[in-house]
């Protein structure tokens, strides 16, 4: 029996393209003994909605949380525009998160050195960027109640949303930074609006109370609007930034795009430990949608994709060098030259889906 086990869901348009090199890659790490897992995959989305009339079954969302880890590929696209609200692609999304209890958004944001020069900021500012984005996923400002608008009747109305976070959703976010700081450069920059935030007053309370169990990290307190700027300022002062789920939103897309396109980032989101096994639950997709523009071309960019797998070997399944071999061989295949068109450059060969997963690949063989 194979040790772990990896549920596969793909998706719609470009998800189910990239996906395939995933499985090449994992074919190849099964074959040569580096890896023993066995896989399984369902449908997500327009997919799932087509052949069952829901965004997924509770079959695949019972698999998705039996696997060690679910790697899925993006969902949605103008052919489900009309199907009901509750059916529609992203529920799949939302109902997964929900029910693998996912808090912890992981976003990376790493300086390929090929791609040094493409970035919007002076290369020297960028280059050796290695930041991670823990974002509190399943509380505050979209999930607080009351979240309504009312209406006032002299022709005004009322939004209302409610940032709420309790001390053990804060301390919970907190120690997966933590300890994703040990294992980097030991560096942990808090973001908050304690300044005008209640929520940002408990925040910043409680994740300094877990830093006391953390002597050897070097947490800073930052308020969030700082962060934005800092972060297109002097991005390499941060290793780790930890922050809630609307100031991750922004922040972990501004760090994002300081080193790439879309098609080149992964993500991961984890939940707690199973209190019997040491076992997060965990979720690993790229960051990008199903790209309805390029579906079916053969263009797509899988890197995003191959990346979140990375991050599975990493962050599930504690394969750390086989992970870095991983993130090695994108990178080497960047400074070779080779492109996707979202990252197209002069003078660099251009080539599909197929064929930059095939030259991850080769470099992984060498
Ligand atoms: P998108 O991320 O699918 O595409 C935005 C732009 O980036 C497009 O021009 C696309 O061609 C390009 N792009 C994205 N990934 C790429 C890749 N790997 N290689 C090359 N180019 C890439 O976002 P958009 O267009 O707003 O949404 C399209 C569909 O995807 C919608 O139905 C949306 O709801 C869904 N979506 C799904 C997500 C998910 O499954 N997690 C996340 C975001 C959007
Ligand atoms: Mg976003």
């Amino acid at each position: 029996m194979a040790t772990h086990s990896l549920f596969l869901l793909p998706g719609d348009g470009i998800g189910t393209e990239i996906m395939v090199e995933v499985e090449k890659l994992i074919a190849w790490t099964n074959g040569e003994g580096l890896t023993d897992f066995s896989t399984d995959s369902g449908l997500a989305g327009g997919a799932a909605y087509d052949k069952h009339g829901v965004a997924i079954t509770d079959e695949d969302v019972a698999k998705a949380k039996a696997a060690d880890a679910v790697i899925f590929g993006a969902v949605g696209g103008p052919k489900w525009d009309n199907v009901p609200y509750e059916h529609r692609p992203e529920a799949a999304l939302l109902r997964l998160r929900k029910e693998l209890a996912v808090f912890a958004n992981l976003r990376p944001a790493i300086c390929y050195p090929a791609l040094a020069d493409a970035s919007s900021l002076r290369k020297e500012l960028v280059e050796g960027l290695d930041i991670l984005i823990v974002r509190e996923l399943t509380g505050g400002v979209y999930f607080g109640e009351p979240k309504t608008i009312t209406d006032l009747g002299n022709g005004q109305k009322r939004a209302i949303d409610t940032q709420v976070y309790e001390t053990y959703e804060i301390d919970r976010i907190a120690r997966v930074a933590f300890d994703l700081a040990r294992t980097r450069g030991g560096k942990v920059h808090s973001a908050d609006k304690k300044n005008v935030m209640k929520s940002g007053v408990l925040w910043d309370e409680v994740v300094k109370g877990v830093g006391k169990d953390y002597p050897d990290v070097e947490l800073h307190h930052i308020l969030a609007d700082n962060a934005a700027m800092q972060l297109v300022r002097t991005p390499k002062q941060f290793d780790v930034m930890v922050t809630d789920n609307l100031f991750g939103d922004i922040l972990s897309d501004v760090a994002a795009m300081l080193t790439g396109s879309l098609g080149m980032l992964p993500s991961a989101s984890l939940g707690a430990p199973d209190p019997v096994t040491g076992k997060r639950k965990a979720f690993y997709e790229p960051v990008h949608g199903s790209a309805p523009d390029i579906a079916g071309k053969g263009i797509a960019n899988p890197i995003a994709m191959i990346a979140s797998f990375a991050m599975a070997l990493r962050y599930s399944f504690n394969m750390i060098e086989l992970a870095g071999k991983v993130e090695g061989a994108i990178s080497a295949v960047l400074s070779d030259g080779l492109r996707t068109g979202d990252i197209a450059q002069d003078n660099r060969k251009t080539v599909g889906t197929e064929e930059m997963g095939a030259a991850i690949l080769a470099k992984l063989k060498q």
